[in-house]
This record gives structure tokens, sequence and C-alpha cells, in this order.
């Protein structure tokens, strides 16, 4: 195997030890407590101290139409985003993930932190029903790539499909 070939294979057993081991605790965390809020407030945690270049991570929820903030883990944030307004608002109500490299360059962005560069944003959906998203921004330019959104996309099915959702 030549170098190059080896520091790419080291890097993609180094990315699945790693997702292994995020969802293990995710599951762990999930598996003790069926509260869809307090599952939220830890995952949040687990996911801001897991990956490296976040200033900002946590959840909004469905209000009517807005969704409004959640447990999260970074400065405060803007409590209330409309539905279709920001990075936020765009996942919501195009009901996908939304990966903005760069975030000044996103119509609409909402800077709820000044030194955020780019963001990932995922949405929590209960069979056909949205409850809300689960959003992470990164003070460094397309921080974010495939890798972290299948992570993040399964950390929120784990989430989803382990909580009490009436709790
Ligand atoms: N940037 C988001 C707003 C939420 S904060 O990043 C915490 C958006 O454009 O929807």
């Amino acid at each position: 195997m030549n170098e190059a070939k080896y520091i790419v294979s080291q890097e993609l057993t180094e990315a699945s030890e790693h997702r292994a081991l995020v969802l293990m605790h995710a599951r762990a965390l999930v598996d003790a407590e069926p509260t869809f809020l307090a599952n939220c407030a830890n995952l949040s945690s687990l996911i801001f101290h897991s990956l490296r270049d976040v200033n900002w991570c946590g959840f909004y929820f469905v209000h009517r139409d807005a969704l409004v903030l959640g447990p999260f883990q970074g400065k405060p944030a803007c409590t209330r985003i409309t539905i279709g307004r920001g990075v936020c608002g765009t996942a919501a109500k195009e009901r996908r993930t939304v990966l903005v490299d760069d975030v000044l360059a996103f119509p609409g962005h909402i800077a709820c932190d000044a030194d955020s560069r780019s963001e990932l944003v995922i949405p929590l959906m209960s069979k056909d029903t949205l409850l809300g998203v689960f959003d992470l921004d990164s003070p460094v330019p397309a921080r974010f790539r495939q890798y972290e959104q299948e992570l993040l996309e399964e950390v929120v099915r784990v989430l989803v499909e382990g909580s009490d959702l009436t709790l």
C-alpha cells in the first residue's frame, strides 16, 4: 500500500471508530431515559463534545409556523425562526438535511453567532410529522461533510425512535 492510500485508509478506520463510539454513547443515553426533552439535552452535549470545531449545536422545535429554541450548547441563540426562513427554516420547510459550506453565501441565513461559517441542519421526523430540527454551526468554512451528515442523521433517528415523544 502506498503512503497516500495508507493515510486515507487510516482516516477511514478512525472515522468509522469515531462513528461507532458516538452512536454507542447516543444509544446508551436514549436507552437509559424515555423523556424526549431530556434526551435532546444530553445529545446536544454529546455531539458538541464529540465533534471538532463546533461552536453551536442544538434543537429547535416546531410550534405553529415557527421553530422555537430547545436544548443546546454554545452561545445564547435566536429563540424563534419562521419556518421557511434561514438554514433551519429551510430544512424544516423542505423536510430535508441542509448542509451549507458558506453561511455568508446562503440567502436569508440567520446569524445567531457571528463566528459561524458553515452549518448543518437535520430535520426531526416522526413518520410524516416534523418535530423540529437539529442544528450544528462551525466557525470553519465547509466543516461538515457527508460523514457528519450521515452520523447526525443516525443520531437523530436514535433520538426519535428511542424516546417517548409524549413525555
Ligand atoms: N443560522 C441558523 C439560525 C440558528 S443558529 O445558527 C443557532 C439559521 O440560519 O437558521
